[in-house]
């Protein structure tokens, strides 16, 4: 049976506009997506959405003095909008205020609760309103959240818990045997460091004074925990109704896509209640870096918040999605900006890839010199690609690629075809150039439809024939 291909991102906090950071992810599952959809030609489903209860977006919609509805429904249409503009292939846009969403948290929950697996007791401890979890003592620096800067408030109220701690050992197994892969390999180790130390406390799973949130079917006095109403985005996103659905065809998860700040929880709470609802747990996590905004984290106090139609006005779509996926190692952390965009774009686009294009596609069509070249030619090529892909080291497929214009440049460069004058011998320089930029592009699709399209479109023809400038010098 062919493979299929779930891939996920988080689903985004509506307290916020979309910034770069969840611009990264969602281009990255993008890509991943469509090498999924349209290469490899696997059944695919790619989800992402927003995430639009808890006291965090409440307290927003306050300051905004906005109706708590009409707010969510403005940010989450920002997030749709700018995918839109990214030509992002998303299968569905799940929306946690979705009515279908919260009747099945409701039911995922009540099947937790009629098996014994949520109780109701009380909780004494520190909350952090920014991550809307938890925290230890341990977890703060100076008595304040790392992530946040705030001092977490003190929290003492009746809650119902979820006993997490029931399935720890199966969970300890799972992680370390791979069968929920926990990648890169560093954070892999981080988690099972983290529950062999700390061990999986039950957590508090619903909250008695906060209305922004889906109603325990069993006491409507409390809401659901916000993580625990998001985590089921994954299954709800996929059209499932509650626990007496059969498991949708796509689940589990092949990849769910995020950074480190919500690593822990996916890796326990979610998986946890997978199990508690007697469903697979996900395949795979895959932990992409962090990006720093010239050294500094991103934030609207320092006023360094990169937005994603600033990109786009500035490069346009398919630039942007290239600027964002070589950034940095997918996987390790990044330090970006708009002078390191801006010299990367000369020299990856304008100088690199457009310029090849131009200096082929000119002398071809001046001299008319009609080549004969094939698509999908470049097994070898196809197959580096691949892998880097299927790794999901997407920064290093798009090396190979350059990688394989940079040598044409050189080519072209060292030939001087412009300097011979019989046809024969010119042609014998730019047909195996002219067929290795075909090739790239066909391998170019996932990370630059449009482009990929247009010089699929002009190296397909008999004669090829100069286009429009693909990459404006900056
Ligand atoms: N709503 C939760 C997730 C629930 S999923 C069931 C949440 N939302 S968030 O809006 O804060 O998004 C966090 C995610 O956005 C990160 O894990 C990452 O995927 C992306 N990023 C946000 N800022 C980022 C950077 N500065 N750099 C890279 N990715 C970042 O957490």
């Amino acid at each position: 049976m062919k493979n299929k291909f779930y891939i996920t991102t988080p689903i985004y906090y509506v307290n916020a506009q979309p910034h770069i950071g969840h611009t990264y992810t969602t281009i990255a599952a993008d890509v991943l997506a469509r090498y999924h959809r349209d290469i490899l030609g696997e059944p695919t489903f790619f989800l992402t959405g927003t995430d639009e209860h808890g006291a965090k977006i409440a307290e927003k919609a306050k300051e905004e003095k906005k109706e708590l509805q009409v707010f969510v429904d403005e940010v989450a249409e920002e997030f749709v909008k700018a995918w839109r503009a990214l030509n992002i292939s998303n299968d569905n846009f799940i929306r946690t205020t979705d009515e279908k969403h919260m009747a099945a948290v409701q039911k995922a929950l009540r099947y937790m609760y009629d098996k014994g697996d949520i109780y109701k007791g009380s909780y004494k401890g520190l909350y952090c309103r920014g991550c809307e979890q938890f925290k230890n003592e341990k977890d703060l620096i100076d008595g304040k959240c790392p992530d946040h800067k705030t001092e977490p408030e003190q929290m003492s109220e009746e809650t119902y818990l979820f006993k997490m701690s029931k399935y720890q050992d199966k969970l300890l197994a799972k992680v370390k045997s791979d069968e929920l892969k926990i990648r890169p390999e560093g954070k892999k180790n981080e988690m099972v460091s983290f529950i062999e130390k700390e061990g999986l406390q039950d957590v508090s799973f619903s909250r008695k004074n906060l209305a922004w949130g889906v109603p325990l079917p069993w006491d409507a006095s409390h809401t659901s925990y916000v993580w625990a109403d998001a985590f089921l985005n994954y299954l709800t996103g996929l059209g499932w109704k509650g626990p007496k659905d059969k498991c949708p065809k796509m689940w589990p998860a092949e990849t769910q896509l995020m950074s480190k700040d919500i690593l822990r929880v996916h890796a326990t709470i979610w998986q946890a209640m997978l199990l508690s609802l007697d469903l697979p747990t996900s395949k795979e996590l895959f932990i992409h870096g962090f990006f720093l905004a010239d050294g500094q984290k991103m934030s609207k106090s320092l006023g360094n918040v990169i937005a994603p139609q600033d990109l786009v006005k500035k490069y346009g779509i398919d630039a942007s999605r290239y600027l964002l996926m070589s950034a940095t190692v997918f996987g390790s952390d990044g330090d970006i900006g708009w002078q390191k965009f801006d010299e990367k774009y000369n020299a990856d686009l304008a100088n690199g890839l457009g310029n090849l294009i131009a200096r082929v596609s000119n002398i071809l069509e001046k001299d008319s010199i009609k080549v004969n070249i094939k698509s999908g030619n470049d097994q070898a090529l196809k197959k580096e690609f691949g892998k880097a892909m299927q790794n999901l080291r997407i920064d290093e497929a798009l090396k190979i690629l350059w990688g394989k214009l940079r040598q044409n440049d050189e080519k072209l460069s060292s030939a001087k075809p412009w300097e011979i004058k019989e046809i024969d011998a010119k042609k014998k320089i730019l047909e195996p150039i002219a067929q290795d930029i075909l090739n790239v592009a066909e391998l170019l699709q996932p990370f630059m439809p449009e482009t990929a399209e247009k010089i699929i479109k002009q190296f397909s023809a008999k004669q090829i024939k100069k286009g429009e400038s693909l990459f404006p010098r900056i």
